[in-house]
């Protein structure tokens, strides 16, 4: 969850302050820059552009993009398919630089300073009122992203209140801080207006410093923590069945104390694995079923049958899958 905080509260608005569109055609081959500003140019573009970056649309894509997400049906789907997780993030990101962009540099027109404070306002409101659903939330919303609790120490229920209290408290703050900063500056338009433009050295600074911040940032929110989930499973409880149980007799397991033996294969990185045992898909219900009765899934297995309980089953599946 932090990841998508920073992903929408810092990475966006840095990189709409900075304003990369040039740096960014410079990635493309030249002919390919040159249809994309031909077609950035073109009437159509223009008019869905102009409709989206009206404070008012780009203020609800954001918030449309960020409740919808955080239904928990959507949300876990996010922990079951890469595809769903990525399209998640494009969203929150594409629907923040779009929101950020439209209040940043809003045509004065389209957006007075009080404008631009209320959408401010109205959004720190609304992610405050998220955050706040699911810190005071007293059962899990999203079960399958307990995975990432374990590495922290976190039960999974705490892990999800932490979520929504970053939402709730410094999230806000990042809103109250440009509006109060956009304020200033709109008190001190005479000034600035009468003073000279910016020295080239300066105005270069201005742009590229929230692009490098950007840039630094960035790869945090992509880090890919992804955790495959297991209905049902709990990684903490598994860990420590996976301990009582002795698999670590036979494999060597990040994690657990004593579990150095290589008489099978070691359960290292396990959750990056693309097939269990070479032949079964590494989802989390093969795992639990090839956990139950190995041979059954795999005839060719040498790995005993040792679970007989699903859940032991579910509990360890869970932990073996945040093995990275
Ligand atoms: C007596 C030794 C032994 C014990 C105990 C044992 N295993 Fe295994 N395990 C093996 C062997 C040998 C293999 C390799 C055969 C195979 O992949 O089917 C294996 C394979 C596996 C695999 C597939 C690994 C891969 O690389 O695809 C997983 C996962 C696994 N074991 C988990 C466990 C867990 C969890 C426990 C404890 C509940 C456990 N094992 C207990 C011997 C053991």
């Amino acid at each position: 969850m932090l990841q998508h905080e920073l992903l929408m509260l810092v990475a966006a608005p840095l990189l709409v302050l900075g304003r990369p569109v040039v740096a960014v055609l410079f990635a493309f081959h030249r002919d390919d820059a040159r249809s994309l500003s031909r077609l950035a140019r073109g009437p159509r573009f223009r008019a869905v552009w102009r409709a989206i970056t009206h404070p008012l649309a780009a203020w609800a894509i954001h918030a449309f993009a960020l409740w919808l997400w955080h239904i928990p049906l959507l949300f876990d789907a996010t922990l079951r398919h890469e595809w769903v997780h990525h399209a998640q993030h494009l969203s929150f990101f594409g629907s923040a630089l779009l929101f950020w962009w439209s209040l940043l540099h809003a045509r004065a027109a389209l957006a007075p300073v009080g404008a631009v404070v209320l959408y401010l306002f109205t959004t720190m409101m609304h992610t405050g009122l998220l955050g706040a659903l699911i810190l005071f939330a007293d059962t899990l919303l999203y079960p399958g992203y307990l995975a990432t609790a374990a590495d922290w120490g976190l039960t999974p229920l705490e892990d999800q209140q932490l979520g929504g209290l970053l939402m709730w408290a410094p999230g806000g703050l990042v809103y109250v801080a440009v509006a109060l900063a956009l304020l200033v500056r709109w008190l001190r338009r005479p000034e600035a207006a009468a003073s000279r433009s910016p020295r080239p050295a300066a105005a270069f600074a201005a742009r590229a410093l929230p692009c490098l911040a950007a840039l630094l940032v960035l790869p945090a929110c992509t880090e890919p923590p992804l955790p495959l989930a297991v209905a049902g499973g709990d990684p903490q409880v598994g860990r420590r069945k996976t301990s009582e149980f002795g698999c670590g007799a036979c494999h060597s397991i990040p994690g657990i104390a004593g579990a150095t033996t290589r008489v099978g294969p070691p359960l290292e990185g396990f959750a990056l694995r693309n097939y269990i045992g070479g032949v079964l898909p590494n989802d989390g219900e093969n795992l639990v079923r090839f956990l139950l009765d190995p041979l059954a899934h795999n005839p060719r297995s040498t790995m005993p049958k040792v679970l007989a309980d699903e859940q032991d089953a579910r509990d360890i599946a869970a932990y073996l899958h945040t093995l990275r």
